[in-house]
C-alpha cells in the first residue's frame, strides 16, 4: 500500500448499562477470549426465505458461521442458539450468566416480552440488541422495544453485520474501561470517553461516526478505533449526536456535535485531558461532520482535524449519489432547491479553515469517491490550509477506521503527529 502525499501548501454521567463494570484489560493479547453467546429469537431460523427484500438472502446458518467468524476475528468465541419458544430463550439467557457477552435478536418477541427484558436485567451480562431490518422505520409497534433500556447498545437496519458490529462493541467494552457522559439532556446526547494509561495531561481525540448521517448508525462504530487510540496515549471522546430518523439533520446535527466538542470544557480538566491538544477525527459523514465543526466552532481550541474519507464538499456528493438521496436527507432539500443551505454546511465552500487537516481517502472507496478528497485538499491547500493529503491504494472505505488495517495503521501514524 502506498500513499499518495499533497504536503502543506504554506505549511452528568449517563444511567444506562453502559457504566457497568465490565472485564477490563489493558491490551488485547492478555484478555482472556471472551465467550459471547448469539441468541436470535421466533421466525429467525425462516432467515434467506422469509421476506428476503427486508432481511436479506443469508440464512441462519450463514449468520451464525459468519458470527463465529467475527468473534474469532477479533480473539473471542461465540455460541449460537435460536428458538421460536420464550421460555426457551430465557432458559439460554439465564444459562448465559457466566458468559462474557450476548448478542440477542429477540424477534417479535422485542416488542412485549417483559420477560426476555427481565432476564436480560437479571443475568447482567453486557448485552447488546440487534434487529436485521430498520424497526425505526417499520410499523410503529416495532418502534417499541421493552429490552433496550437493560442493553448496552441497540443496532438496527444493518443487515447481519449488525451482529459483527455487536461483537465488536461487547469486544471494545471489555478491552478498555469506558465512562459515558452525558453531554446535554437528550437521551443520545452522550459521549464515550477512555482514558489511556499513565499521567495525564493527555491528547484528546474527538471521534465522530460515520453512516450517511443516519440513525442507523452510531458511535459503536468507532469502538475499536477507540481503544486502539486509548492503548497509543489518546483520551478518546466518541461521541453521539442525533441524526437523520431520530432528530437529526444539519442544524440539529451539527449542534450536537458542536456541543458535544465544547462539553470537554466542562468536564476536560477534571479527567486530566489536555484541552490544548484536542484533535477531531471523523469517518465518511463525521468527516463531513468535523470539518464542518472546524469551521463554525471558534470558541473551542482545536489543534487539528482528521477527516477519514470525508464528505467534504456536499454537492459532488450529491451529484455522486453517494449514499443514494442521504445528502438531501441530511439537508432536507437538493442543492438545487436550496444552495445558500449547502454554501453554510458544505466544508468545501467555507476554506480556508485554519486550522491543520490531515486527508486520508481509499481510491477504492466505493461509497464516497476519492476525487472528492483529492479535489478538497487541493482547494484547501491552495486557498492557504494546512493539508497533508494520502490517498490509499487499493483501500476502501471502512478499512480507515479497522485497528486489524494496514490502513489503519497508517491514518494513525499521521493521527500522532498531529498531538
Ligand atoms: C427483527 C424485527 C422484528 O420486528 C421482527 O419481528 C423480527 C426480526 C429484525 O431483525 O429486524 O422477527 O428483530
Amino acid at each position: 500500500m502506498t500513499g499518495r502525499s499533497l504536503e502543506p501548501a504554506n505549511e452528568h454521567r449517563s444511567t444506562c448499562r453502559d457504566n457497568r463494570p465490565l472485564l477490563h484489560g489493558s491490551n488485547r493479547s492478555k484478555l482472556a477470549a471472551m465467550r459471547i453467546v448469539i441468541i436470535n429469537g421466533p421466525n429467525l431460523n425462516l432467515l434467506g426465505t422469509r421476506s428476503p427484500e427486508v432481511y436479506g438472502a443469508a440464512t441462519l446458518g450463514n449468520l451464525e458461521s459468519a458470527c463465529k467468524e467475527w468473534a474469532h476475528d477479533v480473539g473471542h468465541e461465540a455460541e449460537t442458539f435460536q428458538s421460536n419458544h420464550e421460555g426457551d430463550i430465557i432458559d439460554r439467557l439465564h444459562a448465559a450468566a457466566n458468559a462474557d457477552g450476548v448478542v440477542i435478536n429477540p424477534g417479535a418477541l422485542t416488542h412485549y416480552s417483559y420477560a426476555i427484558r427481565d432476564a436480560i436485567d437479571a443475568i447482567g451480562t453486557p448485552t447488546v440488541e440487534v434487529h436485521i431490518s430498520n424497526v425505526r422505520d417499520r410499523e410503529p409497534w416495532r418502534r417499541v422495544s421493552v429490552v433496550s433500556e437493560v442493553c448496552s447498545t441497540t443496532i438496527y437496519g444493518r443487515g447481519i453485520a449488525g451482529y459483527r458490529d455487536a461483537i465488536r462493541h461487547l469486544a471494545a467494552r471489555a478491552a478498555w474501561p469506558v465512562e459515558t457522559i452525558a453531554y446535554g439532556p437528550d437521551a443520545g446526547s452522550v459521549g464515550d470517553l477512555r482514558l489511556p494509561k499513565g499521567e495525564g495531561p493527555h491528547p484528546i481525540a474527538v471521534l465522530v461516526h460515520g453512516g450517511l448521517w443516519r440513525d442507523t448508525a452510531a458511535r459503536d462504530l468507532l469502538d475499536p478505533a477507540a481503544v486502539d487510540l486509548a492503548r497509543r496515549g489518546w483520551a478518546t471522546w466518541n461521541i453521539e449526536f442525533s441524526r437523520v430518523g431520530n432528530g437529526g439533520g444539519w442544524r440539529a446535527t451539527a449542534a450536537d456535535v458542536a456541543s458535544a466538542i465544547a462539553s470537554l470544557m466542562d468536564f476536560g480538566e477534571g479527567h486530566d485531558l489536555d484541552l490544548d491538544r484536542i484533535v477531531l477525527i471523523g469517518h465518511g459523514s463525521g468527516g463531513h461532520l468535523v470539518l464542518q465543526a472546524a469551521i463554525d466552532m471558534r470558541e473551542v481550541p482545536i489543534a487539528a482535524v482528521a477527516a477519514l474519507a470525508p464528505i467534504s464538499d456536499l454537492e459532488a456528493a450529491h451529484v455522486a449519489g453517494v449514499g443514494d438521496g442521504a445528502v438531501e436527507a441530511f439537508m432536507r432539500r437538493t442543492p438545487e432547491e436550496s444552495p445558500d443551505r449547502l454554501i453554510a454546511a458544505s466544508p468545501i465552500e467555507n476554506l480556508p479553515i485554519g486550522i491543520p487537516l490531515l486527508i486520508v481517502h481509499g481510491d477504492q472507496d466505493d461509497h464516497v469517491p476519492a476525487a472528492i478528497s483529492r479535489a478538497f485538499a487541493g482547494r484547501a491547500a491552495d486557498e492557504g490550509d494546512t493539508v497533508v493529503y494520502h490517498e490509499l491504494e487499493g483501500v476502501g472505505h471502512e478499512a480507515l477506521i479497522d485497528p486489524a488495517t494496514a490502513s489503519w495503521e497508517k491514518v494513525v501514524d499521521e493521527v500522532d503527529r498531529l498531538r
